[in-house]
């Protein structure tokens, strides 16, 4: 949610901030802005819309600049205007800020400084923090000059309440940069005479691959050629400087047109990724080198309870099934917005585990300390070393699906629920499941990346049933067992990307309410394998041709689907049931990404969405 840049050092700005705010804008894009110091003065640019409207209108002095901080914004407090875009300036014009997350004490904060005489230009809550630091630093007099903008800025931040990644430059101190957290994320990019502060680290591999991650409650100084962080009430930190393996191309489109279409097509070489060295040399089980849980303790564990948002919440959902049918453990999936609040009892042996794509999502992350906080082991599936969720728990696995950048999850969602069904193998092999079974599983395991290429083959096909159904307004996914949380992904990918009305259902359960809805103008997306589930799946697509409803059947190669019962099919091949979740995803992604292309819908920057939601 919200990007930020920052810059200090030897070198001009240019291309450093501006490139750094374009790669994030993914996060949050309905204005942006630009601060930096010209002649012991802060001038700023702020635009309503993209970042290529900033870039277009940004003077060519501001690019020779050597110190300055940007900012994307996804609104949270005040309308998307050009006074409420960041940076943010005091009032006596001494401080510019941008910030991340919600301070929610801003009201009582700007009413005080109002009574100071500060005044406020914006609806926003950071622009209390700029103005803040401005009324501690008039009181900072007796400071040593050189320690007097940090000690404003930590005086400051000790009387917020709410969340914060802040970058701060003041025009009296033209060559520092001070940054802080609290719950939104912060990463120092560590270059040569140089350092920069991003809320993503994708927005600095092109200047460095030398990150630290800052904690909450750390407190950063930065000039060209140094930084010292220390906690808020001053403790000093030693920096841990860490190598970020991901390329500079990886975030980038190539011949791609968009980075959902990039995305979609890199889930072989993304999967592969995530079950490279973990599979045992017997080959009949996987393991995790980050789980920090000896099998003994593993082998106790008498409950799972996942927590998510989103399209991971859907990876939970499979983990649900896969774990209850392979371990014999029984699980339950929870919202993690409301498990966070819902004080949920847990039993001794409960094992909580997070999934998140970012490791940032404010929800699953609270929800996860929450859980700490009661005193249970907890996991974290996700795909960003270093996020907020993977170091807040005691152990985790990496995705390795490398950065995504589309809004819509479609890689990392398949590499999560490989990574859960690898995890369903493991502990079933803990317990009762037999060698025989493992083998089966990991061959299985093995040849998805070659099947999901071939899934990937559909395209063209994908393509032709999207034209034809693009203009509806309605659309149902169903599908039953596994298929049910694809059906619920599918609905949300079509509806988050061409602003289609979808809903996913148990297939079952249509008869409940939903078959109300179907018609000639609603058509159902049903998911379908040729397992056990599948003549009662084709008597639920006979209630809806029954109904007048078109039928786009996506169902396994093996299925004998009778002639009259669908409109149009497409095809995945037959596997083990454990990847037949992630094949049956391949179809919906595409028709998704095809449909809002048809649409002319802007595809990875959908509206009103952000890909990493840091605020509640
Ligand atoms: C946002 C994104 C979704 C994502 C969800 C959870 O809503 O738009 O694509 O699934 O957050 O994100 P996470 O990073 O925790 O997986």
């Amino acid at each position: 949610m919200c990007g930020i840049v920052g810059y200090v050092g030897s070198k001009e700005i240019g291309t450093r901030l501006i490139e750094g705010l374009k790669r994030l804008e993914y996060r949050g894009y309905d204005s942006s802005g630009l601060s930096i110091i010209e002649n012991k003065q802060i001038q700023h640019t702020k635009r309503v819309g993209r970042v290529k409207a900033l870039d277009a209108a940004l003077p060519k002095n501001y690019l020779k600049a050597r110190t300055g901080i940007c900012h994307t914004r996804w609104a949270t407090h005040g309308d998307v205007t050009e006074k409420n875009a960041h940076p943010h300036i005091s009032s006596d014009q001494r401080f510019a800020l941008v910030h991340n997350g919600v301070i929610e004490n801003y009201l009582q904060i700007k009413q005080f400084l109002e009574s100071k005489n500060y005044t406020f230009a914006s609806d926003t809550d950071s622009e209390a923090i700029v103005n803040l630091i401005a009324y501690h630093f008039e009181k900072e007099l007796e400071a040593p000059d050189s320690n007097r903008f940090l000690e404003s800025v930590r005086k400051a931040l000790l009387h917020l309440e709410g969340t914060f990644g802040i970058a701060v430059i003041s025009k009296d101190y033209p060559d520092e940069m001070i940054c802080a957290r609290r719950g939104s994320p912060l990463i120092i990019g560590v270059g040569k005479n140089e350092h920069l502060i991003a809320s993503d680290v994708n927005a600095l591999t092109h200047c460095t691959q030398n990150v630290v991650y800052l904690n909450d409650n750390e407190i950063v100084h930065l000039t060209a050629e140094d930084f010292s962080i220390s906690t808020i009430s001053k403790v000093s930190v030693n920096a841990v400087i860490q190598t970020v393996d991901w390329d500079t191309s990886d975030a980038e489109l190539g011949d791609f047109q968009h980075f959902m279409e990039k995305e979609i097509f890199e889930q072989p070489a993304a999967l592969k990724n995530g079950m490279r060295g973990r599979f045992s040399d017997d080959g009949s089980t996987a393991f995790f080198g980050g789980l920090n849980i000896q099998p003994q303790e593993l082998s106790q564990i008498d409950r799972i309870i996942f927590i998510a948002c989103g399209t991971a919440w859907h990876a939970c959902l499979i983990a649900e099934y896969l774990i209850e049918r392979f371990a014999r453990i029984p699980v339950e999936v929870e919202y993690a917005s409301e498990f966070r609040y819902r004080n949920a009892p847990l039993d001794k042996n409960s094992l909580v585990i997070a999934i998140s794509q970012s490791g940032e999502t404010i929800d699953s992350l609270s929800a996860l300390k929450e859980a700490k906080r009661k005193g249970y082991k907890t996991l974290s599936i996700n795909n960003s070393v270093g996020s907020s969720i993977a170091r807040e728990c005691d152990g985790g696995i990496y995705q390795h699906a490398g950065p995504e950048i589309g809004v819509a999850s479609t890689k990392a969602f398949t590499s999560q629920v490989m990574l859960c069904a690898m995890l369903a193998l493991y502990l079933g092999r803990l317990r009762n499941l037999s060698y025989t079974d493992g083998c089966n599983i990991v061959k299985a395991l093995k040849g998805l990346p070659k099947l999901v290429e071939k899934t990937l083959e559909s395209k063209d096909i994908i393509q032709k049933v999207a034209k034809k159904y693009a203009h509806y307004e309605d659309c149902l996914f169903l599908g039953r067992q596994l298929m049910f949380p694809i059906a619920l992904e599918g609905a949300l990918k079509l509806k988050e990307i061409s602003y289609i009305h979808a809903e996913g259902y148990p297939a079952a359960e249509m008869k409940h309410g939903p078959i109300a809805l179907i018609s000639e103008k609603c058509p159902s997306v049903f998911l379908t394998t040729n397992g056990e589930m599948f003549q009662k799946s084709m008597a639920n697509i006979k209630e809806i041709k029954a109904r007048k409803g078109k039928v786009i059947c996506i169902a396994s190669q093996d299925c004998e689907l009778p002639e009259d019962a669908i409109d149009d099919l497409i095809q995945v091949p037959e596997a083990h049931e454990i990847i037949q979740p992630i094949l049956m995803s391949i179809p919906v992604q595409l028709l998704s990404y095809y449909i809002a292309l048809e649409r002319g819908c802007d595809v990875d920057k959908p509206r009103n969405l952000a890909k990493s939601v840091t605020v509640e």
